[in-house]
């Protein structure tokens, strides 16, 4: 395996004092890894060095047509004060399924865990030790020649930082708004929704600024050639408990396979529930919804944990779940994930990845 160089920082930074108050994704710690691909000679040149600006030409193609990857995952300070990932090596896969639909050179799965432990390790003080804020990691590759021809890069780079982080929603487990978005589509069969790209998010800032017009937090994408069947949200995968049956929609190619989704379905499945991934549509919500048999809403992601959905409108139809509070599935799900990725609970399904 590749040797990964390490420069620490000369001025490092203080670290916040208020972890109460992180938010998500603003404050990052003092070194990054960084390597270069170039064709020809893969890739090379594994380092950590002090955080800070990089430099690009302006003509990067990262920068004109898209070609970029990303990750998101966490490191978790346990009681006992060690540190932990959660099932890293899932992310690295996926990003290599993202890289092969934009046609970015394959990394290596178990090299990029070994680098990001080195990096968290480093950076074990930025871990925060309070309960619900972690260190947000995000993995990261962008094509870097200077061209504006429209191709495949023959440069890129593939990048790591760490932010550490409280709650991606403000409203942290109480219950968010969601909106159905009727007249936009976030992703097709065939084109990149299953990926991490950022074209993905950039097609849904629409969507989400007409939902922050009518005071709701967040979309929820229907399939984007009948618009009627339930994809996503923005930034989670989304759970319905109709009866006591716990729904999720398959996955069909438009939406990402979320890691604490395939996480929710095996807690799900281990306590006997009946879990089933299939098309859902929007239509049918509605109607178990007026006919009582829709219990839970609730959105899975690593940013967002669990959140559960008080409210969720469609055209005229404003749905309210289980009274505007988390329902008993979610909060159970919710309470055994964080217990593994904090260590309060005993780690039966091999999910951790302890780094120091
Ligand atoms: N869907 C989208 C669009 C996302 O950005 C995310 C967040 O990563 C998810 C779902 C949830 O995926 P995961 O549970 O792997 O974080
Ligand atoms: C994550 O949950 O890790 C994500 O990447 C969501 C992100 C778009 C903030």
């Amino acid at each position: 395996m590749a040797e990964i160089r390490i420069e620490l920082t000369k001025n490092p930074k203080a670290k916040p004092a208020d972890e109460s108050n992180l938010g998500f994704g603003k404050i990052f710690t003092d070194h990054m890894f960084i390597m270069d691909y170039d064709t020809g000679m893969g890739w090379h040149d594994a380092r950590i060095v002090p955080y800070g600006n990089i430099e690009l030409s302006p003509a990067a193609m990262c920068l004109h047509y898209g070609q970029e990857v990303f990750e998101g995952l966490k490191a978790y300070r346990t009681s006992d004060g060690k540190i932990q990932l959660f099932r890293p090596q899932e992310n690295f896969k996926r990003l290599n399924v993202s890289n092969e639909r934009l046609v970015i050179p394959e990394i290596d799965v178990d090299f990029a865990v070994k680098a990001l432990k080195e990096l968290v390790e480093i950076e074990a003080d930025w871990v925060p030790h309070t309960d619900g804020a972690s260190l947000y990691i995000r993995p990261y590759i962008i094509a870097v020649d200077p061209f504006l021809g429209v191709r495949p890069g023959d440069k890129y780079l593939f990048m790591i930082i760490l932010s550490p982080s409280g709650a991606y929603y403000s409203s942290g487990l109480n219950p968010v708004s969601i909106y159905v978005e009727q007249n936009y589509v976030r992703a097709v069969k065939g084109g990149m929704g299953f990926t991490k790209t950022g074209g993905n998010y950039a097609a849904s800032l629409i969507g989400q600024n007409e939902a922050h017009k009518q005071n709701y937090s967040q979309v929820l994408w229907l399939d984007g050639v009948e618009r009627k069947y339930i994809e996503e949200v923005g930034a989670m995968n989304i759970f319905f408990v109709i009866g006591d049956e716990v729904v999720t929609p398959s996955l069909q190619g438009s939406i990402l396979s979320g890691i604490t989704r395939k996480s929710v379905i095996e807690l799900c499945n281990s306590w006997g529930l009946k879990v089933s991934e299939r098309r859902i549509s929007i239509d049918e919500i509605a109607e178990v919804y007026k006919n009582g048999m829709l219990k839970e809403v609730f959105g899975t992601g690593t940013a967002a944990v669990i959140s559960p959905v008080g409210h969720l409108k469609w055209n005229d139809m404003v749905m309210e779940i289980n009274d505007n509070k988390i329902g008993e599935i979610s909060q159970r799900v919710y309470d055994t994930l964080t217990g593994i990725q904090y260590g309060k609970l005993e780690d039966t399904h091999g999910w951790i990845t302890p780094v120091c």
